[in-house]
């Protein structure tokens, strides 16, 4: 891609033609999937329903967040809640492909009955180049079946439209730019939510210790660059582990939950260097993690894999 204004024009012709009816569109709140949906209602308008499904596995605040970004970029958009359904889906389940491919068969699931009521069988992604060349074909190893690639069931009615499939994220940044869709500069999070940060069995309980360990990793990283005491990195977040360690409480031995802090620089997420972060913003990640969850995480580690030979997520 050379200039991000006639990207946009090609794409929303090649939209034009694709969807000559309605359409759904798979919006997650990401950059990626509401550039993907602001370049289809420029198509099409309102024959394009953008629906942001609740999985359950969403960070603290983010309906609420993703309800004000999508209102910034001017996106007409409808919420369902379906947490019940993705922690059934997931229930009993440790195998990270299997989680995958259990929350994408349940998102798909849910957008055929979406489908179903909106009169249509297209579904609109925004999967970029790095989620299908890591899932795998004929010429690579699967690394990560995203979700938005590898779930969708081959007995599907649904035909997807890509308009993003051929770019990386700097180039999708760009595009969003040109789309004014605001702060196009955050960092991505995966389709599959939490679930692929917590280690282990995924329940209610363990996806919440989740959600704290990352607002409190976002808010001091945020803090950091927002005062100059390191750069903006690319991703940065917390897995909880599956394993469990001493601790003490007051008087008490505890035997809590660990969590494994990610801090990494990336332009691409095709590799990725683990950050050096000041040693005072571990501390009080460190510190602030196991007050928050007293008693429940009493360590936190940080990882210093590159990727490769590790990936970003650890799941
Ligand atoms: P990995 O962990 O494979 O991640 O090094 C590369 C980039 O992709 C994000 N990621 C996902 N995004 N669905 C997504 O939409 C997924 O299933 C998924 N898994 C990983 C990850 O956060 C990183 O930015």
């Amino acid at each position: 891609m050379t200039d991000p204004a006639q990207f946009v024009d090609e794409a929303v012709a090649r939209l034009r033609a694709a969807i000559p009816g309605r359409a759904i569109i798979a919006a997650s709140g990401g950059i990626d999937s509401t550039a993907a949906a602001i370049l289809a209602q420029r198509a099409v308008g309102d024959r394009a329903r953008a629906i942001f499904v609740d999985n359950g596995l969403l960070r603290d605040g983010e309906v609420a967040r993703v309800r004000a970004f999508f209102d910034a970029s001017g996106l007409h958009y409808e919420v369902r809640d379906a947490a019940d359904r993705f922690f059934e889906a997931l229930d009993g389940i440790v195998d990270p492909e299997e989680k995958r491919r259990r929350i994408g068969m349940t998102f798909i699931r849910l957008f055929e009955t979406e489908a179903d009521r909106f009169g249509t069988d297209r579904l609109i992604q925004g999967t970029i180049a790095p989620d299908w060349i890591e899932s795998g074909g004929s010429l690579r190893d699967t690394i990560k079946t995203h979700h938005n690639v590898g779930g969708i069931p081959l007995d599907s009615r649904l035909t997807l439209v890509e308009p993003l499939r051929d770019l990386y994220k700097d180039e999708v940044r760009a595009v969003a730019r040109a789309l004014g869709i605001p702060e196009p500069e955050r960092q991505p999070f995966p389709g599959p939510g939490l679930a692929v940060r917590v280690n282990g069995l995924v329940t209610p309980e363990r996806v919440r210790r989740a959600r704290v360990a990352n607002r409190v990793v976002e808010e001091e990283v945020e803090r950091a660059f927002r005062t100059g005491a390191m750069p903006r990195p690319w991703q940065y977040f917390a897995v909880l582990l599956p394993t469990r360690s001493v601790g003490v409480l007051g008087d008490n031995r505890v035997h809590g939950e660990a969590v494994s802090v990610r801090i990494v620089e990336s332009s691409d997420a095709m590799t990725a260097t683990a950050a050096a972060p000041p040693p005072a913003v571990l501390k009080t990640i460190a510190e602030r993690i196991t007050r928050e969850l007293s008693g429940e995480v009493v360590r936190v580690l940080y990882d210093i894999t590159d990727k490769p030979p590790a990936t970003i997520e650890w799941e």
